[in-house]
């Protein structure tokens, strides 16, 4: 009898707490994400902070992402950076390691061959929903994407888009637009339509160090023109399939 008496005193108090209380968003970030992920800003601001940081900066998500991949990413998450976040831990670009492409362009060579796969926390269809709503709203850098806009009308095909991406600015050197093919110093691109809101693409490219003052991204002075056929081109490249060569 007293169990009894025991479980309903529980069953009254404590399971509405624990059935209602799922973890909100927020409190997940707090708990689960915040040990690795600034949340809170601002991006390093010397060279030393920078090598320090071991995973990239979540405190202007809401400026950066889209909703829907980060949902399904935050279920399924799998390497964006092929060097992983401090490719300085990485790679070796000194000239002997440097490898010849095809089409005989230099690429720096990662010290193993590849990194291994990365382990990453995974979280519930329901949780990654939460957190991705609590991410949308960290949003301190509404002012740098104010009024930029994608221009549709300047939309270019895939190879006029490659071209201006990899022989006019040179971005492959750091960039891959194919699973293997391009550089190794940033994160991918090739996923980058879907990752990535088009007003943050557009803005970053044209001055990456309004965002992180010390990354090692330059700013390549693109015309914008070709910033607006680099940001198309790229939304444009992320709808191919690259599953086959994954
Ligand atoms: C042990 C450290 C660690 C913890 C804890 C962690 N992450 Fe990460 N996270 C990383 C690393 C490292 C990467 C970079 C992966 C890459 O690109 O190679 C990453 C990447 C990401 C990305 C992609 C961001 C981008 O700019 O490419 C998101 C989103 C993310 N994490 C969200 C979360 C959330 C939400 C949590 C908590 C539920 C979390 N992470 C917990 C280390 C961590
Ligand atoms: C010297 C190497 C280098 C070159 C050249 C370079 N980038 Fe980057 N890029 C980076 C690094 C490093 C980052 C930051 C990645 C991170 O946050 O981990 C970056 C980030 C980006 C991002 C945001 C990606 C993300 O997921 O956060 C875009 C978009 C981008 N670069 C486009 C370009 C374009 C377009 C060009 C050519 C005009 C270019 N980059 C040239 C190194 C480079």
């Amino acid at each position: 009898m007293k169990r009894f008496l025991l479980f309903i005193v529980f069953a009254a108090f404590v399971s509405p707490a624990l059935v209602s209380a799922g973890e909100s968003g927020a409190e997940i970030l707090k708990a689960r994400c915040a040990s690795c992920h600034d949340l809170k800003g601002p991006a390093p601001a010397t060279i030393r902070q920078l090598w320090k940081r071991d995973a990239p900066d979540l405190f202007y998500a809401g400026n950066k992402f889209r909703r829907e991949w980060l949902v399904a990413w935050l279920q399924k998450p799998v390497r964006i950076r092929p060097a992983g976040v401090n490719y300085l831990r990485t790679i070796n670009s000194t000239p002997t390691h440097q490898e010849k492409t095809k089409k005989g362009r230099k690429y720096d060579v990662l010290w193993g061959a590849v990194l291994k796969p990365l382990k990453h926390v995974t979280l519930s269809k329901q949780d990654a929903g939460a957190v991705a709503d609590a991410l949308m709203d960290l949003k301190p850098h509404t002012a740098l994407v104010a009024g930029v806009t994608l221009d549709t009308s300047k939309k270019v095909s895939l190879d006029a888009g490659e071209v201006i991406f990899d022989k006019v600015y040179g971005c492959t050197s750091c960039h891959q637009i194919e699973p293997g093919y391009g550089g190794y110093t940033g994160a991918e691109l090739y996923t980058a339509g879907k990752r990535l809101q088009p007003a943050f693409m557009l803005s970053y490219i044209k001055r990456p160090k309004n965002w992180d003052p010390k990354i090692w991204m330059p700013n390549l002075h693109v015309s914008p023109d070709d910033l607006q056929k680099i940001t198309n081109y790229l939304i444009l490249l992320s709808k191919e399939d690259f599953s086959e060569s994954n």
